[in-house]
């Protein structure tokens, strides 16, 4: 059997990888990366089945106090209309969304130093007394005592993207933040009993291949619930305009290479590798090991403004429009929607926390007996 052959063969037998082989993996040619994704669309179907997990995805404020420099949403870009949901537009919008057969959904903004947490809390719990979902969270890096009483109000996930292994590459990127902060608050999230996703960009300047093979070492180390990656793609209000946008079939090499290093992970295929590929990016994102989409519920009015890069807009229709070409999407593929709410395969006995600021304290005493692996 060629090198690329045995190796492909080991990892889907294994589970395991060096970096070396990993490096190869994502280096493959059109033949290769064919039996790549084959086998990882083997494992995705041996572990999670047929079944696609819809999160609705509500971008609820485009406010952001860092400046992380490939992202359209930084301070700095003056030029972009900012817009906070109000608590009973964010709540319709959830309501929506499980009225239309969505049993998650995924609150998601900036971080934006004017968000209330109290308030945001309250919203959480309105979800979840108006509907049986599950929530989660995707506002960045707060306070563990915020995370506490969030996770306290009923949210069940949390996702916080890593966005690179390098350290080095992680402060070109973020001028104002830390890789080590990013990595501890994983730590807080997951002690406070969420379901915890995380991820990087693929194709990000400066990345080598040697940095992708090792993003894929780090996510599969930290025993994530969730791993959700995406091509980088340029948005021209931000200092890296210039830059190459993230290759479609390497990131789909990328997710391929998570499937069989974290079999039991939930792997969305991105909005993100829909923005490469309008017409089917999800579509070979499913078909390369991911079980998970996320389409957008976020209103109409607001979309255009929750502008992180170009080409987001492929999907600008109304959630009632939309979910049925999802339904058609997945059909056409032998799939079928979740049908319960998605929990993480990894640890379902942490799964939906209900009711006051107390559960958050249990939370904290149940997530210290958790068998996390704490390296950090
Ligand atoms: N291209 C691709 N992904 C991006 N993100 C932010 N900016 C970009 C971009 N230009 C991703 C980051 C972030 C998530 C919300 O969106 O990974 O964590
Ligand atoms: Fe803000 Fe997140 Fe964009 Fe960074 S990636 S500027 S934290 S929205």
């Amino acid at each position: 059997m060629p090198e690329f052959d045995a190796t492909t063969a080991s990892l889907e037998g294994t589970g395991r990888a060096t970096r070396r082989e990993l490096m190869t993996l994502l280096a493959a040619d059109g033949r290769q990366t064919r039996a790549l994704l084959a086998a990882a669309d083997r494992v995705r179907a041996a572990v999670a089945g047929d079944e696609v997990h819809l999160r609705a995805l509500i971008e609820f404020s485009s406010h952001c106090r860092r400046n992380c420099r490939y992202c359209g949403l930084r301070r700095d870009n003056g030029g972009l209309a900012r817009y906070r949901m109000r608590p009973e537009e964010i709540r319709a919008a959830a309501r929506a969304a499980a009225d239309l057969g969505y049993r998650t959904v995924v609150l998601q903004s900036g971080e934006d130093a004017g968000c209330d947490i109290r308030q945001l809390a309250h919203v959480i719990g309105g979800i979840k007394r108006d509907r049986e979902v599950a929530v989660t969270l995707a506002i960045g890096e707060r306070s563990a005592e915020d995370y506490a009483v969030l996770r306290g109000a009923g949210a069940d996930r949390f996702l916080l993207r890593v966005e690179t292994s390098s350290p080095a590459l992680y402060r070109r990127l973020h001028p104002d933040s830390e890789w080590r902060d990013r990595v501890r608050a994983l730590t807080v999230l997951r002690r406070l009993g969420y379901q915890t996703g995380s991820g990087v960009m693929i194709g990000l300047p400066g990345q080598s291949l040697r940095t992708l093979a090792d993003d894929l070492l780090l996510l599969q180390s930290l025993d994530l619930d969730m791993i959700g990656v995406g091509p980088f793609i340029p948005h021209p209000a931000t200092p890296l305009a210039g830059a190459r946008a993230g290759d479609l079939d390497l990131a789909l090499r990328f997710i391929a290479c998570l499937r069989m290093l974290c079999p039991a992970a939930l792997i969305p295929a991105t909005t993100a590798l829909a923005a490469r590929d309008p017409a089917r990016g999800w579509e070979r994102g499913l078909a390369a090991g991911a079980d998970v989409l996320m389409p957008n519920v976020t209103p109409l009015c607001y979309r255009a403004r929750y502008d992180i890069y170009a080409g987001k807009m492929w999907n600008s229709h109304a959630p009632a429009d939309f979910r049925p070409r999802v339904d058609d999407l997945l059909a056409r593929m032998g799939r079928r929607p979740g049908s319960g709410p998605g929990h993480s395969r990894i640890r379902r006995a942490v799964s939906t926390a209900r009711g006051s600021e107390g559960t958050a304290r249990a939370a904290v005493a149940r997530g210290r007996s958790l068998r996390w692996k704490e390296q950090m």
